[in-house]
């Protein structure tokens, strides 16, 4: 593959759900339809990839992690035919589209899962991980502690236990059994066919451990790879981005050798010590975030997020570490779930306030990474405490302050999430109307930052060095690659200040990209850099025409 197919590289995804992002018939449920209308805003925002949550056919008990059939797009959605149309207006807009798989576990509703436990004699009873007798004390713990107890389930009418990492209607696969992984091909292909360029590989770190009783795969990266080399085989660009939330340690493993297994992995070590800066205003728990990080320069790269739809995990920081940033951004128990996570929103952790927001945005995009923004992150949205679990997060995109938020025109009583009408997050002081007609609101600063992460390819393909600064407050990086150089530069606090950086030849001129602050050459050649409180600036190291803007 030749650096022009990478694409992933240089791309700013936006995650997002089509139920919460805008209803067309008035059902007062997001659809296909809908998503196809309001392309335009994502064109204008400057997005070049769409992360599509889980859409098929579901009992929707975990958003849509709970696939009843993995063919169908829950009609609540629209249909298949809505689905093509959506990926081919998307690329017309030069947009693309990856969506979530989700191969770990089915729904128990799916057909497979019921005819597995109605016949022992089934093929399909092997798709799944059973035992008669469950260990009393079994080594795995369930994901969501305080809504599930036990990862094994009795099932009355197949007279047995099966497994299950997450909630019991969720039933594990069985990635040993040949059939599974080949049904995995065939699901993958399907969705090629229609115009996707890649998928998020749901819980990848569990599709490879051990399961149940059963013994563990041989090669458990073989599932993994096996993925990429069917994908790589039907449509040469496409992309794998797992979601591994490994250790530090295991990481690498998942890039596998020469591009042969996952492209982009779901950085959440990062993210978390990331959250943990932006809680102290400090860079050292971000340098140190970078520090446990493997090497993976030349086999993947990262994908970078600060919020997503799910908890925000601090459970890899230290004790200490974790501590501050409940004590920061979780203050009250509500916004806390399963002892390890934050069920926020980034603009309320912020306080609302659009530089610290716009500083920790940018900080996200100046990472060495892909950028992921998660729906309604653009323009500051808050959560809704009053939900149960997760949801707090997972409310409609407001687009204006007309009833129900603009997002539909149905009965408010039919929405599929409440519309925030309450406080300073409420939909009448945040939504995209106001914001598409102020000059520098979030929405047009968020855009400018994607703009400007997409006209510095560096920041992709460059060599990433951290540099050192005397402000605790201060982070800043430098990318080189060809003749590209850029060093950004972040504090993190609200207090100004100045930091001399060391940024090689004197003589080379300097241009700000975008940001603010100051900077000035000092007489010992270092350049000196003040930005005053949540400032922030990115510079063009080298003369203009000589560096390459694509
Ligand atoms: C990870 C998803 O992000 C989360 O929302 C879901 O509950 C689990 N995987 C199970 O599929």
């Amino acid at each position: 593959m030749g650096l022009e197919d990478k694409w992933h590289k240089n791309e700013t995804i936006y995650s997002m759900d089509v139920e919460t992002f805008y209803d067309s018939d008035g059902d007062g449920v997001g659809d296909f339809q809908g998503l196809i209308d309001r392309l335009g805003y994502l064109s204008r925002l400057g997005v070049s990839c769409i992360w599509l949550l889980p859409f098929y056919e579901t009992p929707n008990l975990d958003n849509g992690y709970d696939i009843a059939d993995y063919y169908q797009v829950d009609s609540r959605l629209g249909t298949l035919g809505d689905f093509v149309e959506f990926t081919h207006e998307a690329r017309a807009r030069g947009i693309r589209v990856i969506i979530d798989m989700v191969v770990n576990h089915t729904s128990d509703q799916h057909p497979w899962f019921q005819a597995a436990r109605r016949d022992p004699d089934s093929p399909y009873r092997d798709y799944y991980v059973w035992t008669d007798e469950p260990a009393q004390a079994p080594d795995k713990d369930t994901f969501f502690p305080g809504e599930e107890e036990d990862v094994w389930n009795y099932d009355e009418v197949a007279e047995a236990y099966y497994y299950h990492r997450f909630y019991r209607f969720q039933p594990d696969l069985n990635l040993r059994n040949p059939d599974v992984r080949e049904e995995i091909r065939k699901i993958l292909g399907f969705w090629l066919e229609l115009g996707v360029s890649g998928f998020r590989v749901d819980a990848a770190t569990l599709m490879i451990d051990q399961k149940g009783d059963l013994p563990p795969l041989e090669e458990p990266h073989s599932v993994l790879k096996e993925m990429k080399s069917f994908v790589r085989s039907r449509e040469g660009d496409a992309v794998l981005l797992a979601e591994a939330d490994d250790a530090p340690d295991e990481l690498e493993a998942y890039f596998g050798e020469d591009g042969n297994e996952m492209d982009l992995l779901l950085n959440f070590v990062l993210n978390a010590h990331l959250t943990h800066a932006l809680a102290r205003e400090e860079a050292s728990p971000l340098v140190a975030g970078l520090e446990r990080l493997p090497d993976v320069s030349g086999t993947g790269q990262w994908a970078n997020f600060l919020r997503n739809y799910d908890e925000l995990n601090v459970g890899r920081l230290s004790g200490g570490a974790r501590a501050e940033v409940f004590e920061t951004f979780g203050p009250e128990e509500r916004m806390r779930i399963y002892g390890r996570g934050l069920r926020r929103r980034l603009a309320p952790m912020l306080e609302g306030d659009p530089d610290r927001i716009e500083l920790a945005y940018s900080l996200l995009f100046a990472l060495p990474g892909t950028p992921i923004i998660v729906s309604g992150d653009e323009i500051g949205m808050g959560e809704d405490l009053s939900l149960p679990g997760r949801n707090a997060v997972r409310t409609p995109l407001h687009w204006s302050d007309d009833p129900n938020a603009g997002f539909s025109n149905g009965d408010p009583d039919d929405l599929v999430r409440g519309i925030i009408d309450e406080g300073p997050f409420s939909y009448e002081h945040v939504n995209v109307a106001a914001q598409r007609a102020e000059q520098n609101s979030l929405l047009d600063r968020m855009s400018r930052l994607i703009g400007t992460r997409k006209e510095c390819p560096s920041l992709g393909w460059g060599a990433h060095t951290v540099l050192a600064t005397d402000s605790d407050s201060v982070f800043a990086n430098r990318y080189d690659w060809e003749e590209n150089t850029v060093v950004t530069v972040h504090n993190l606090a609200a207090d100004t200040a100045t930091v001399p950086l060391d940024l090689g030849d004197p003589d080379d001129p300097l241009h700000r990209l975008v940001g603010a602050g100051e900077h000035t050459r000092r007489d010992d050649g270092r350049v000196a850099v003040e930005l005053g409180g949540y400032e922030y600036c990115w510079l063009r190291v080298g003369a203009e025409h000589a560096t390459r803007h694509w």
